[in-house]
């Protein structure tokens, strides 16, 4: 009986942690001071941790119209860039979110925006 009811506890923590809400501060990542670029350092990202889902599916970050796509879909908000379609997305769990993310790359996509998400 003690048994069970451990088993049954830890199932209830585990399940508590599982769905732990991932969310990481990207604010608190030191980068260089010199502009982020979209074709040196956002594209990498795409292409390494988006296009496989998304060249087929929802192709907005298809290499070649990636810019376009984001600026023309209402994807980037500069005046507000943590509002962004784009920095929300990959900042709250979806498919290929801050799982697949790291805290500098969140940081290097929110500071692209801010600089005013400019394609260089
Ligand atoms: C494991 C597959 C997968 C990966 C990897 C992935 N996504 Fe997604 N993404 C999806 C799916 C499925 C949807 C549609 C469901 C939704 O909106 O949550 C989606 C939706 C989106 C949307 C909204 C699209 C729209 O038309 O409104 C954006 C923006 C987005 N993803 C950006 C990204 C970025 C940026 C990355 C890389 C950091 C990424 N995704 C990685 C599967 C993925």
């Amino acid at each position: 009986m003690k048994k069970c009811l451990l088993f049954i506890l830890g199932f209830i923590l585990l399940s508590f942690t599982a769905c732990e809400y991932k969310f990481i501060d990207p604010i608190e990542v030191e980068l260089p001071d010199e502009p982020v670029s979209f074709t040196g350092q956002i594209i990498p990202i795409f292409q390494d941790k988006c296009v496989t889902c998304h060249s087929s599916t929802s192709p907005i970050l298809t290499t070649s119209n990636a810019y376009g796509n984001l600026i023309n879909g209402n994807y980037i908000d500069t005046v507000i860039p943590e509002q962004s379609a784009l920095y929300e997305k990959v900042n709250d769990g979806h498919p290929g979110g801050n799982e697949a993310l790291n805290a500098t790359e969140l940081a290097l996509i929110l500071k692209w925006i801010t600089e005013g998400a400019r394609n260089n």
